[in-house]
C-alpha cells in the first residue's frame, strides 16, 4: 500500500511516498530557510508563498524518485495541523485535489503525531517499543510530553507554558547574530564552550507540574549578553573564534537538556515508562541525544530517536502517521480543514470526520 504524504505546516514544503507505513521510497524536502534568514524567523505570509510555488515540482519530484505512478498511491496523507495557516492550507488543499482526482481516501494527519511516528517507522519490526512509553515533542513551535499507555494512544502531560524549546534555540541564535535556524548552529558551537564560564538558571517550572518555560532562560541569557557585553558575531566573522560566544552557547544548551531531560525522567519514572521517545526537529541536538541515552541506561529503558533526517520536518514521517489512520479507516472528506491549533493528546484529540 503505497502512501503520498504530504507536509508544509512550516517552512519545509515536503513530499513522501511510503510503502506500508514503514518503507520509504522518497522524501523530498524544499527547504525555505534562506528566504527567512534574512528575518531571523519564519515569515508566515513569505511561508505560504514558498509553499504555493514548490508544492507541485516537491509532490512531482517525490514520485519520480520513488518510480512511481499517481495511478499506482492508494492514498494521500497531509498535515492538517498545528502549523501556519496560511502554510498548511497550501498541502492540504494540494492533497484534497490528488485524492478527489484519484478517487483514493485522503486521511489528515496531526503534525506532532507525525514526529512521534518517526521515531515509530525506523524501528526493526522484530523489536517493537514497549508501553507504557513517554514521548517528548521537541521543535520549533511545540514542546509537550506524551504518555502514551499504548502505541497511537497520546494523553499530554505536560507542555511549554511560553516559547517552545526551537523557538528559544532560535531567538538565542538571532540575538547572538548565529542566523536562522539557530538549533543546528548553537548545537555546533556549545561543543566548544565551556557552560561554567557563564552559568544560567535550569528553565525549569517550580510548581511541580510537568511544565516547560524558556522564556526565562531567553531573559537570563539577554542579561549574560548585557553582563558580559557579549557582541553578536559580525557578518562573515567566524563564530568558533569568539570564546564569549561559545560558551554561552553551552551554558544555553546545557539550561535547555537538563530542563527537557530532567522532567521526562521524572515522569517516565511516575508512570514507569518501558521506552522514552523524543522526536521533533530539536531531537537532532547531539548534547540532547547523548543525555537521554545516559537517561535511559540509568533507567533501563530503550531511548528512541529518530535519524537526524526524521526528527526535523519531513513528509515521510506524515505519510507513515497517516497509514495507521488509513487502516483505522479514518477517512476525510472535501471539507476537510486546516486546524491551526490542533492539539494532540489534550482531552478529546480531535480526529477528522470518518467518510463512508
Ligand atoms: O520539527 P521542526 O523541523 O519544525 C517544527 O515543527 O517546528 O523543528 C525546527 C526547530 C527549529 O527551531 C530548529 O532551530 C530546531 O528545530 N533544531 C535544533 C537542531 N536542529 C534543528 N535545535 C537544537 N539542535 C539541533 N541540532
Ligand atoms: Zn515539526
Amino acid at each position: 500500500m503505497l502512501i503520498l504524504g504530504i507536509e508544509s505546516s512550516c517552512d519545509e514544503t515536503s513530499a513522501a511516498v511510503v510503502e506500508d507505513g514503514r518503507r520509504i521510497l522518497s522524501n523530498v524536502i524544499a527547504s525555505q530557510v534562506t528566504v527567512h534568514r534574512p528575518y531571523g524567523g519564519v515569515v508566515p505570509e513569505l511561508a505560504s508563498r514558498q509553499h504555493l510555488s514548490h508544492i507541485g515540482p516537491v509532490v512531482d519530484g517525490a514520485l519520480r524518485e520513488a518510480s512511481v505512478e499517481l495511478s499506482q498511491i492508494g492514498a494521500v496523507a497531509v498535515t492538517q495541523g498545528p502549523g501556519l495557516v496560511g502554510s498548511l492550507l497550501v498541502g492540504l488543499c494540494f492533497g484534497k485535489s490528488i485524492a478527489y482526482a484519484r478517487d483514493i481516501p485522503l486521511v489528515a494527519v496531526d503534525h506532532l503525531e507525525g514526529h512521534i511516528r518517526a521515531a515509530y517507522m525506523e524501528r526493526d519490526e522484530s523489536a517493537p517499543i514497549p508501553h507504557p512509553a513517554v514521548s517528548l515533542v521537541v521543535s520549533g513551535g511545540h514542546t509537550g510530553l506524551y504518555l502514551m499507555k499504548e502505541e497511537a494512544c497520546y494523553e499530554l502531560v505536560g507542555k511549554t507554558r511560553d516559547d517552545a524549546a526551537g523557538e528559544a534555540y532560535d531567538k538565542v541564535a538571532k540575538r547572538l547574530g548565529l542566523g536562522y535556524p539557530g538549533g543546528p548552529v548553537i548545537d555546533r558551537l556549545a561543543e566548544h564552550g565551556d557552560p561554567r564560564k557563564i552559568p544560567l538558571p535550569v528553565a525549569k517550572i517550580s510548581d511541580g507540574s510537568d511544565d516547560f518555560s524558556f522564556s526565562g532562560l531567553k531573559t537570563a541569557v539577554l542579561r549574560a549578553i548585557r553582563e558580559h557585553s557579549i557582541d553578536p558575531v559580525a557578518e562573515g566573522e567566524d563564530p568558533m573564534g569568539r570564546t564569549d560566544v561559545l560558551n554561552l552557547a553551552a551554558s544555553f544548551q546545557k539550561a535547555v537538556v537538563d530542563a527537557l531531560v530532567s522532567t521526562t525522567k521524572g515522569v517516565s519514572i511516575r508512570v514507569n515508562a518501558r521506552a522514552i521517545l523524543v522526536a521533533g526537529g530539536v531531537a537532532a541536538n547531539r548534547q540532547l541525544r547523548s543525555e537521554f541515552g545516559r537517561l535511559g541506561e540509568k533507567l533501563k529503558v530503550p531511548v528512541v530517536f529518530p535519524s537526524i533526517a526524521l526528527s526535523t520536518d519531513n513528509a515521510a514521517m506524515i505519510a507513515a502517521a497517516g497509514y495507521l489512520k488509513f487502516l483505522r479507516g479514518e477517512f476525510s472528506g472535501p471539507d476537510l480543514n486546516a486546524e491551526v491549533e490542533l492539539r494532540l493528546g489534550e482531552g478529546g484529540e480531535r480526529r477528522s470526520r470518518r467518510h463512508l
